[in-house]
């Protein structure tokens, strides 16, 4: 509802929109084996969310649960007020290791394109509207540039923000990124991570992002939901940037430090002994 009173399906209401991810009691098995269980959370629309946990805890298999592509053992899941569906329009992905499992061939405009025409059948022709939103989403990521370029002739930033113009083109509203932040230089990592808080202020996207190192993306996190011993939570990000929570989740003693300014990070706490 506005403060008028009148209900508005309005993006930029957030009240009024369905959660952009519900889980209920939610477990998860590949292989026979059970990945987690007994998740149950809620991530609102408009949140900027981290999820975290070591290798294997199964932070990819959630994204592949809230994509339709994996059904669960137990629980009840909704993603964007329905239950998951495979080719959700809705939803803009980007796989682990995205980028470096393409073709060399490709050319940049060329991956923005295949997410407006789907990938199944190649390229098909385009109309000049798709035209239009393809060379949009280039600009939106600041990939105009190299946009003729081949994939394998860009540097990983500029991969990264070519493959987030291929999730974003088709409008979508939840935005499922697994390690953008991987193998990118501080500059890099810095300008994704704007990138990501552009995305959240001005196109009101959901935003849940897979890193092993929270310090680049403290500046735009929300939330986080974190894998621990088997089992998914979620809370604020302040609540969850805490030394006991990241020393346990991450089986290594971690530090948490606020600086004057008020800024939170995160730093190994492990020391070389002194002789
Ligand atoms: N296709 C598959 N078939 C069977 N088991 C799988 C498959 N993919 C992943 N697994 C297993 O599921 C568990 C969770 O894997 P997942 O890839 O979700 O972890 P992750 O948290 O994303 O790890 P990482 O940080 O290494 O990317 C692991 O034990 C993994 O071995
Ligand atoms: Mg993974």
């Amino acid at each position: 509802m506005t403060s008028s009173g009148v209900p508005t399906a309005d993006r930029s209401a957030g009240g009024s929109r369905p959660p952009a991810l519900v889980l209920d009691g939610v477990s998860v098995a590949r292989g026979g084996q059970t990945v987690w269980s007994h998740g149950t959370f809620t991530v609102r629309a408009g949140a900027v969310v981290g999820v975290i946990g070591p290798n294997g805890a199964g932070k990819t298999t959630m994204f592949q649960v809230a994509l339709g592509l994996l059904p669960v053992t137990a629980g009840r899941v909704e993603v964007l007020g329905a239950a998951p569906r495979r080719g959700n329009r809705r939803i803009g992905y980007v796989p682990q290791n995205y980028t470096a499992a393409l073709g060399d061939a490709i050319r940049a405009r060329d991956l923005v394109t295949l997410g407006l025409t789907g990938s199944r059948f190649g390229l098909r022709r385009t109309s000049p509207a798709e035209r239009a939103r393809v060379d949009q989403a280039l600009a939106w990521v600041g990939a105009e540039a190299f946009a003729e370029r081949r994939m394998s002739e860009l540097s990983g930033g500029q991969q990264q923000r070519v493959a987030i113009a291929q999730a974003i083109v088709d409008d979508a509203e939840l935005l499922l990124l697994d390690e953008p932040l991987a193998n990118l230089d501080l500059r890099n990592q810095q300008e994704i991570v704007r990138l990501l808080g552009d995305l959240r202020r001005e196109r009101d996207v959901t935003i849940m992002v897979v890193a092993h190192d929270l310090n680049p993306l403290l500046p735009v996190l929300t939330d986080a939901v974190y894998l621990l011993d088997g089992h998914p939570h979620h809370d604020e990000i302040g609540q969850v940037v805490q030394e006991e929570l990241l020393t346990h989740l991450y089986g290594t003693p971690v530090g948490v430090v606020r600086t004057a300014q008020g800024d939170l990070f995160t730093r190994a706490a492990w020391r070389e002994p002194q002789a």
